[in-house]
């Protein structure tokens, strides 16, 4: 995770941004440590980047780079705004001792990419259409060693996979049919029977931008229809209050980078 001491709209990369919408900086923090001390409460280990000033999106550190099984497939923005903070997320993959394959492609880390471990023996989901370039999803395939399927992406809100679809655990997804085409839809319907299935209302509430543990799924508070589908479905939600950081366009997954070891 990143904190957002450092965070502002100052530049409109995607639909949710309003550069003439006050932020309140302080508020983002407060929230922001609720949600880092969420997840130290849940039992997780948190590592925290230094935040850099003149990088007002690094609260986003789900776009830094992509983990599986210890090999870190990096980021290479779309924008140049952003393109800076890819050097932080590499010295820290570093500094822990990974795999580290620099990309050619561009990519945003797990903005675009998600891993479902026991899907068909370990299966990464892809988004294109607005950020990631598709040959970045080969390009991943071919630094992480398993499958890629890409999906597109069709509505400008939904900008990122994160924002559309998350892993709730080892096997299984929850996502919104709506953002994605309709080809990419049957090929979701085809891989996850058993998905949990979100409607409009809930991923404009940012609820599909989540992590899980594969027990408890921290979600935006906004999403209530679908922490009840979740809860339903034999899984503990656990909201969380972001309003500030959704004014960059992110919420709970946006700020965290999982570390897949
Ligand atoms: N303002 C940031 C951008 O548009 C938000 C990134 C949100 N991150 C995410 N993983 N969806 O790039």
């Amino acid at each position: 995770m990143c904190s957002p001491e450092h965070f502002a709209v100052e530049y409109a990369i995607n639909p949710w941004m309003d550069v003439t919408a006050p932020v309140d900086r302080d508020l983002a923090v407060k929230q922001w440590d609720r949600l880092r001390e969420t997840l130290i409460g849940l039992g997780h280990e948190v590592h925290v980047l230094t935040a850099e000033p003149g990088l007002p999106d690094m609260v986003y550190a789900a776009n830094g780079a992509f983990m599986v099984d210890g090999s870190v497939y990096g980021a290479r923005f779309k924008h140049e705004q952003r393109a800076a903070e890819a050097a932080a997320h590499h010295a820290f993959y570093e500094s822990q001792g990974c795999r580290f394959i620099a990309p050619s492609e561009t990519n945003e880390g797990e903005g675009d990419f998600a891993y479902v471990p026991e899907a068909h023996g370990g299966l990464i989901l892809a988004g294109h259409g607005f950020r990631t370039e598709i040959a970045a999803h080969a390009e991943a395939q071919e630094a992480l060693g398993r499958p890629v399927v890409s999906l597109r992406l069709i509505d400008p809100r939904f900008y990122h996979l994160d924002v559309a679809l998350a892993a709730i655990d080892d096997s299984n997804v929850v996502y919104f049919p709506g953002a994605f085409s309709a080809a990419s839809q049957r090929v979701l319907t085809q891989l996850f029977p058993d998905a949990v299935v979100a409607d409009g209302e809930d991923a404009l509430a940012f609820g599909l931008n989540l992590v899980s543990d594969g027990a408890n799924v921290v979600l935006n508070s906004e999403a209530t229809r679908l922490a009840g589908k979740l809860k339903a479905a034999g899984y503990t939600p656990v909201p969380v209050e972001l309003a500030e950081l959704k004014k960059g366009g992110g919420s709970v997954k946006c700020c965290i980078a999982e570390l897949r070891h």
